[in-house]
């Protein structure tokens, strides 16, 4: 059981995602942003994993090193000799789910157009290793750059595994990290990739990304129509500060910490705060998705509930209510006490042994993206405790010296002018993304080409699109699905 708490960007996850949650695509401490699997699966049969040679390192012609990257296959639909689409979904952060290869939009989508759906894991995450363990050095390889060539390569050797003929046109999906992956295979690979869906995609890398708490706060304010269950966690936040001061023990009793914080360090108490933060970023992230649920019981932990807790009961002081809501954050992974020790989590995150955590998507973070969701913008809800510093020192500690703060900025500005970040030059994709996801703040929300449309879902979280349909799902959202259903229908018809 990984203990890293989460912070947040993830994706991609199958199988993993029952036991190990949504602590994925929060990075480490640091966010990523995670799919989770699919909800409605009963134990139907799942194709079984597929093994590809792969090429360690693209941007060398002269080493032969290779690896095996694991795939999944859907044929179901497909007519071989008739042949239609190509769905390709794109591993992220987390492992490949099978569950995502019978589940999901892009199924129902396929079975329309009776596409021949493909799961590629990413290199570095799941059981996808490229390298006999994660140490600096090997680390070297993992990049989107390596990932999309990774795909490029892939492609093109099912085409001919296949015997695909040369007018099939593939079109990628993914949702996080991925989705930014989906856009930039279309980019980078046009002539191998037709069009694609790209759910919940930052497409800006940007280091202090204060802006994602802006949106879980806002989130709470859509969610429950006022102000009260953002004015009773500021109130929280304020008794907090104040018996720090004074008397650190309630709070140590109240959150049910692991140790004193007597014997705590400053990074320590950042953490602590950190972690309460966390909570939120979770609880908003993943808002009432359909997603499969590690326990039924905890189904019901929504904004709504959530905000419910806080607002109920006047006689109870708001930090014991948002200590309520820490208990349940425990119970639910499995944790005893509230570990909020800088060290161990710095002592997971330099583990080097398959499988590791949450230290790919770290290292992604500090050497491409950055996305560190720091307090620096809603210092009155959730304190000041975990500022830039907090984040670039994780990567000093884990990574060694040199990927300091100078070197994540430098690198999340070659990210920036690989891509095109917001002004990424493609065609034929669609980018979806919730007003409830805080990672739509580095997305595009609003159509500015009409080559390549967004739509921007009203009052849904994190690659809520890309979950099956159920009962609960707005009109927006339904309506949401539909559209790019059309856009698919004319991207596959149009010759
Ligand atoms: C493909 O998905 C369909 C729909 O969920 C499922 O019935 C079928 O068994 C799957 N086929 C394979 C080969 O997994
Ligand atoms: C969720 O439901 C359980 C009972 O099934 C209840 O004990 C718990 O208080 C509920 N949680 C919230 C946040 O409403
Ligand atoms: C917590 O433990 C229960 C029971 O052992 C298990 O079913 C569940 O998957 C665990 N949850 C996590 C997040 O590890
Ligand atoms: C490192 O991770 C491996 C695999 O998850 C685990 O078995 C091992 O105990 C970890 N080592 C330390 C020192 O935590």
């Amino acid at each position: 059981m990984i203990m890293i708490r989460p912070t947040v960007l993830a994706v991609f996850l199958l199988f993993y995602t029952a036991t190990h949650g949504e602590r994925y695509f929060h990075l480490g401490r640091s966010k990523g942003g995670n799919l989770g699997a699919p909800g409605g699966y009963n134990g139907e049969p799942l194709p079984a994993a597929q093994w590809f040679k792969q090429k360690l390192d693209h941007s060398s012609p002269s080493d032969q090193r290779m690896w095996k990257q694991r795939y999944f296959v859907n044929d179901s639909f497909y007519d071989f000799n008739n042949q239609g689409p190509v769905f390709l979904m794109i591993g992220g952060e987390g492992p490949a789910d099978a569950r995502w290869m019978i589940k999901g939009a892009w199924i129902d989508y396929a079975k329309t157009f009776k596409a021949l759906c493909i799961n590629l894991e990413h290199r570095y995450y799941g059981e996808s290793h490229p390298t006999e363990d994660l140490s600096v050095k090997n680390l070297q390889y993992l990049s989107s750059s390596q990932a999309l060539a990774d795909l490029a390569n892939f492609i093109s050797a099912m085409n001919d595994k296949y015997k695909l003929n040369k007018n099939v046109r593939w079109i990628a999906f993914g949702g996080s990290y991925p989705g930014s992956l989906a856009a930039w295979l279309r980019l980078k690979y046009p002539h191998l990739v037709y069009a694609a869906v790209s759910s919940s995609g930052p497409l800006l890398a940007k280091v202090n990304f204060m802006e994602y708490y802006t949106v879980v706060v806002n989130a709470l304010r859509e969610k429950t129509g006022g102000e009260d269950c953002v004015t009773q966690l500021k109130i929280a936040h304020q008794q907090i500060a104040k018996y720090m001061d004074d008397n650190p023990k309630i709070v140590e009793k109240e959150f049910k910490v692991c140790k004193p914080f007597a014997s705590a360090s400053t990074l320590d108490i950042d953490n602590f705060y950190n972690s309460i933060a966390d909570d939120f970023a979770d609880l908003v992230q993943y808002n009432e998705d359909n997603r499969i649920s590690a326990d039924a019981k905890y189904k019901n932990l929504t904004i709504n509930t959530v905000c419910n807790m806080l607002t109920a009961d006047g006689s109870v002081p708001a930090y014991k209510k948002l200590a309520a809501f820490n208990s349940v954050v425990l119970d639910k992974t499995n944790q005893t006490c509230l570990d909020y020790s800088y060290d161990n989590m710095i002592k997971d995150l330099r583990n080097m042994t398959w499988p590791a955590g949450g230290r790919q998507w770290m290292y992604q973070t500090c050497t491409e993206f950055g996305f560190y969701q720091t307090s620096s913008a809603e210092v009155e809800v959730f304190g000041n405790r975990f500022g830039l510093d907090f984040y670039t020192k994780q990567c000093e500690d884990v990574f060694g010296k040199k990927y300091n703060g100078d070197f994540i900025a430098a690198a999340a500005e070659w990210t920036n002018n690989y891509y095109g970040a917001l002004d990424i030059e493609v065609s034929r994709v669609v980018f979806v993304h919730g007003s409830v996801d805080p990672w739509h703040a580095l997305g595009i929300t609003k159509t500015q080409d009409n080559d390549a449309p967004a739509i921007y879902i009203k009052g849904t979280a994190h690659c809520a699109n890309m979950y099956p349909s159920s009962a609960d799902d707005s009109s927006d959202l339904i309506e949401a699905r539909v559209e790019i259903q059309q856009y698919l229908a004319k991207w596959i018809g149009q010759v």
